[in-house]
């Protein structure tokens, strides 16, 4: 295992205290038959979405991996999303809130959400867009943002969001890996009073020829100028005004498209995780409905950003498909004070949280004055997601933000898996502050060694899923050998999630971290290897190898040991343009917090860098086992001169 054990307590119970017996008995009925018959399960979950047809097998293994669900049937995500409301009484219940950051705030009903929809729908599909065509995303936390989504859903053109945090040359990598021709973008956002220039970053995107964008979508926020290329770019509320009131959702297939979401993996090359429509909205709707035990009075609030496989599940399709009411914050928690956050869960009284572990070390770190200058009375129900929650961080959180009155969910998933995997639920007895508890009624995950056989209680291993789900992405977009071979290769039949693991006697599932080259920092994963081969390209770097180094806030931090070419030297000069160098490729989430210069780099006798001896230098561990490496002098020198400079 790559990954060492981590110094955990020893695991406290915490009592649930918002345990009622219809929720309880709901829990207990859903494992059951989960267990029992998981595709009469999901047939069954299947009816809560509105189908034009009804499929006729639930589940097709005949070319598996490559697996498909509620064949034969037809729907249409947004249809699901917004249309199926407003025929009663919740076309005037609140769809979105939105709070923006500078304090505006707007709500749309899901009859307002409706026609937006309807608007900008029939608007793009004057502009050219049809069934099959992916659409760029890259935009603000607007609702426009949301509308856009299902705008795109709705006419069967599956979009790609591009989180707006990604640079423009990622952006332009994302474009031409989806063969997108169009893009929907704002002129900025807003980040702590300060905008961002998303157009622009469109613009630079696009320049150069072979791009295969035709026209640019764009919405105001920020109200900065932009130029408008002519025969190009047009401006949202035009393509709105051209709309018609209604236009007829396309008549999708389950296995028809719904979107694209790129994704790292341990190659410089993102992978666009591709979703489709049936199984991706039963998979949604159930886990939203009954890991947070949905109710129509509730006021959701879910903290992620849409660019993330999180904000797609569960500020949109999940929530939106339940009839929720869900509230969408642009900006920052500590703009223009700290206690943000707090202020927006008592100004719209939401009652369910949900949030990521890195957010809450951060409120911590704040401290409790925060939340305790606020009425947080109105949660009932909080949710965690995108890392491990430390135990401390678990019970500082359930009794700070919680009031010791709310159970709190901790979701593990995965852009692959696209909905909750292993998750407690509101109606259990009680959780285990760190863990992730246990599948989702109709799951199979369990805990395997490297051989193949489920580890012993307590032991680490490897996280697998041994039943296919329905929201599982289908292939990697124009990649299915790699699909094959990251996923699905190491076990046969089964999927490997990439996550080590351990699972207790009683079966409580405790989710450890990645075991692949991947990086988790504040919830946002990096690979590893898309940094170093941005450090590589600039002309004084000979090699780069990027790892994860333990931070108190973030989880992980990005730390890079380069070796220069002949000649060159490591000055603070050039520090300061490598990290500039990985902004201006990939994004200000990948900026490395740290750059070494060594003379060499630790490898095996076969040339393969060990990053693990570099994380135990830079975290300060013990040296781990380095009988494989060519020359155990070279992780000698640089721990002595790690340890003087840190020193
Ligand atoms: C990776 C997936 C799923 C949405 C956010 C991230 C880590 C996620 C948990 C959790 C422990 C978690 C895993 C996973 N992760 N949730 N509750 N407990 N680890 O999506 O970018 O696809 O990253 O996030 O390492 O593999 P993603």
């Amino acid at each position: 295992m790559g990954n060492k054990q981590q110094n955990m307590p020893d695991p406290v119970r915490v009592d649930n205290p918002a345990l009622e017996q219809g929720v309880r008995e709901t829990a207990v009925k859903l494992r059951r038959m989960g267990q029992d018959d998981p595709l009469h399960f999901w047939a069954e979950m299947s009816r809560d979405v509105a189908w034009y047809r009804d499929w006729n097998k639930v589940l097709d293994q005949s070319e598996a991996p490559f697996y498909r669900w509620y064949l034969g049937g037809r729907l249409n995500a947004s249809y699901n999303c917004v249309d199926r409301h407003v025929d009663g009484w919740r076309r005037n219940k609140a769809a979105i809130i939105f709070e923006g950051e500078r304090g505006d705030s707007r709500v749309l009903t899901y009859q307002d959400l409706y026609r937006e929809v309807n608007k900008l729908a029939s608007g793009l599909q004057k502009l050219g867009v049809k069934r099959g065509d992916v659409v760029t995303i890259y935009m603000p936390m607007i609702p426009e943002a949301v509308v856009a989504m299902l705008a795109c859903a709705r006419l069967g053109a599956p979009h790609s969001v591009v989180f707006g945090g990604f640079s423009s040359d990622a952006l332009r990598e994302r474009i031409r890996d989806a063969r997108s021709r169009f893009v929907i973008t704002a002129d900025g956002s807003l980040r702590r009073g300060k905008s961002v220039p998303l157009k622009q970053n469109v613009d630079v995107a696009l320049q150069g020829g072979s791009s295969p964008v035709e026209k640019v979508i764009v919405t105001r926020r920020t109200g900065e100028a932009v130029s408008m290329e002519v025969g190009r770019d047009i401006w949202y509320e035009d393509v709105l005004a051209q709309g018609e009131l209604y236009c007829e959702p396309e008549v999708m297939d389950a296995e028809d498209a719904l979107f694209i979401l790129y994704s790292s993996g341990t190659t410089g090359k993102p992978k666009g995780i591709l979703h489709t429509t049936g199984g991706y909205m039963v998979g949604v709707h159930t886990t939203y409905k009954y890991t947070f035990d949905h109710r129509e009075e509730d006021i959701y609030w879910c903290t992620a950003d849409i660019g993330w496989i999180t904000g797609h599940s569960y500020i949109v399709y999940g929530p939106l498909s339940n009839g929720a009411t869900t509230v969408l914050y642009e900006g920052s928690p500590d703009y223009p004070a700290q206690d943000r956050f707090w202020s927006i869960i008592e100004k719209y009284r939401v009652s369910i949280f949900y949030t990521a572990p890195t957010a809450v070390r951060l409120f911590m770190k704040w401290g409790e004055q925060w939340p305790a200058a606020h009425d947080l009375s109105s949660l009932r129900l909080l949710g965690s997601v995108g890392e491990p929650i430390n135990p401390e961080v678990w019970l500082w959180y359930y009794k700070h933000i919680g009031g010791e009155r709310c159970p709190v969910m901790d979701t593990w998933w995965q852009t692959e898996t696209g909905m909750f995997l292993v998750t407690p639920l509101p109606g259990d007895e009680s959780f285990v502050p760190g863990a992730a508890m246990r599948p989702f009624p109709g799951v199979d995950v369990d805990v395997l060694n490297e051989q193949g056989e489920p580890v012993k209680a307590g032991e680490q291993g490897y996280l697998v899923v041994k039943k296919p789900w329905p929201a599982m992405f289908r292939t990697l977009y124009n990649d299915p050998e790699r699909y094959l071979n990251t996923y699905w290769r190491q076990y046969e039949g089964l999927y490997l999630a990439g996550d080590g693991a351990k699972k207790e006697a009683d079966g409580t599932i405790w989710v450890i971290g990645r075991i692949d080259d991947v990086l988790n920092v504040s919830g946002h994963r990096i690979g590893t290897a898309e940094i170093e081969s941005v450090l590589v390209e600039h002309e004084a770097v000979a090699e780069a190898a990027v790892i994860g180094k333990k931070h108190e806030i973030k989880g992980q931090s990005v730390a890079a040991f380069v070796t220069l070419k002949e000649g060159c030297s490591g000055t603070e000069e050039l520090v300061t343009e490598l990290k500039r160098l990985v902004v201006s490729r990939i994004g200000a989430l990948a900026r490395p917090e740290e750059i070494f210069f060594s003379a060499e780099l630790p490898k095996t006798r076969s040339g393969k860098i060990m990053r693990r001896l570099l994380r135990d230098i830079a975290e300060g561990n013990i040296i781990g086992d380095t009988t494989t490496l060519m020359d155990p002098q070279v992780i000698t020198n640089i721990k002595e001169k790690y340890g003087s400079m840190a020193g």
